[in-house]
């Protein structure tokens, strides 16, 4: 039996990246139907799984009406501002849902989406499809089987560029109702596997953010956050879109009293160090960049979310999961705005950087 599935979104990452992941588990999966409110974007989202040589899915402008089909899931690919209300809308339609990044843009929004879910009883997942990145992978099997002994500390670093052209391709992007900043939009898959590998139960968190150099956006392109986990770890957060003249990397690095580990190349997909004892090297270093920064862990991320409907059981990254970089973020906007550190559980929105920052 394959699920059916219908995709809400069809631009930039819908195109890219969703079709893509849907297209290659079509043993698991069919892509019966596909809306955007463009017109021509939605019709050339119908081509790309045509010419793939699967059937036409159908084509809607307006969601809801694609939430009235027989859809097993549902993927949501649009701006961000927009991803709690349409969660809610395929929850209320029975569809258990696979939000992009991230989930939402408040606290009490992402709450909503979980608690929804599990009242209804239904999956959802969120799109960190970089957990998936092999090294990302052989890290996680070293941090599940105590290798590293106690973690003192882990760094992360978004250093990446972010021009105007870029902001000029979708007005969303930098505003504060829609998306942020660089913490809110480039770095939130570094800050999830940060809290991901430092156990996910955090204290307190204080931040810094400024925008220095893109006046024509709301939101910060600087970011710098220090969270304390209650295990008594520390994680570190640089993210700047500020980087002259091209993207340097998305970095990694976990400390502690058995290992360390640096992972790095553009988007965390190169080993760079790896120390244990009787360990100095892994076949993973030195492995080309891919593509683009979204990396390939859409596919793999689809599989597992498929397989955890068939399977009734949890996806690999719940709403619960999710939530957790989005309360960082937060935190860390909250933390500079008051400039002063803020305590878990974060309860905070973007909406209330609009008229303060
Ligand atoms: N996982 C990743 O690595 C990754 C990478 C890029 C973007 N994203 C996330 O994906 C989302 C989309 O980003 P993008 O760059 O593709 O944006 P985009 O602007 O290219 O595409 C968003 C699309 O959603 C459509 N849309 C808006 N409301 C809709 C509705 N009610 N029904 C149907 N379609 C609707 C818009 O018309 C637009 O075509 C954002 O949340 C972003 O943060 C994730």
């Amino acid at each position: 039996m394959k699920l059916k599935m219908g995709l809400i979104g069809c631009g930039r990452i819908g195109t890219k990246k969703h079709l893509e992941a849907a297209i290659k588990n079509s043993d698991l999966i069919s892509l019966e139907a596909v809306c955007d409110l463009d017109e021509e974007k939605v019709k050339n989202a119908a081509d790309i799984v045509e010419r793939a040589g699967l059937k036409r899915p159908k084509v809607f402008v307006d969601h809801k009406k694609l939430l009235e089909e027989p859809l097993d899931f549902v993927a949501i690919a649009t701006e961000s501002g927009y991803h709690h209300d349409i969660t809610l809308d395929a929850l209320n339609a029975g569809k258990h849902v696979l939000v992009e990044k991230p989930m939402a843009l408040s606290t009490k929004d992402a709450l909503d989406m979980c608690e929804t879910a599990e009242n209804k009883n239904l999956k959802l997942a969120v799109c960190f499809q970089n957990r998936f990145n092999p090294p990302i992978q052989e890290l996680r099997k070293k941090i599940e089987s105590k290798a590293f002994g106690k973690i003192f500390h882990a760094h992360v670093a978004v250093r990446w560029n972010r021009n105007k052209s870029y902001y000029e391709q979708a007005p969303w992007r930098g505003t504060w109702e829609m998306d942020g900043g660089v913490l809110s939009n480039q770095s939130t898959h570094a800050i999830d596997l940060l809290q991901w590998m430092l156990g996910g139960n955090m204290e307190e968190v204080y931040g810094h953010i400024a925008n220095l150099n893109h006046p024509y956006i709301e939101a910060e392109d600087l970011g710098i956050g220090v969270v304390k986990f209650k295990n008594g770890a520390t994680g570190i957060i640089e993210g700047t879109s500020n980087v002259y003249p091209k993207n340097l990397e998305e970095t990694l690095a976990i400390f502690g009293e058995k290992g360390t580990v640096v992972i790095g190349g553009l988007a965390v997909n190169k080993i760079l160090t790896w120390r244990f004892e009787g360990e100095d090297s892994h076949p993973f270093m030195n492995l080309p960049d891919p593509e683009t920064v979204y990396g390939e862990g859409h596919v793999p991320l689809y599989k597992d979310f498929a397989n955890a409907i068939i399977e009734k059981r949890e996806p690999y990254i719940t709403g619960r999961e999710g939530m957790k970089a989005l309360e960082i973020i937060l935190g860390i906007y909250q933390s500079s705005l008051e400039n002063k550190p803020v305590k878990f559980p974060v309860i905070f929105s973007t909406k209330e950087m609009k008229m303060n920052f």
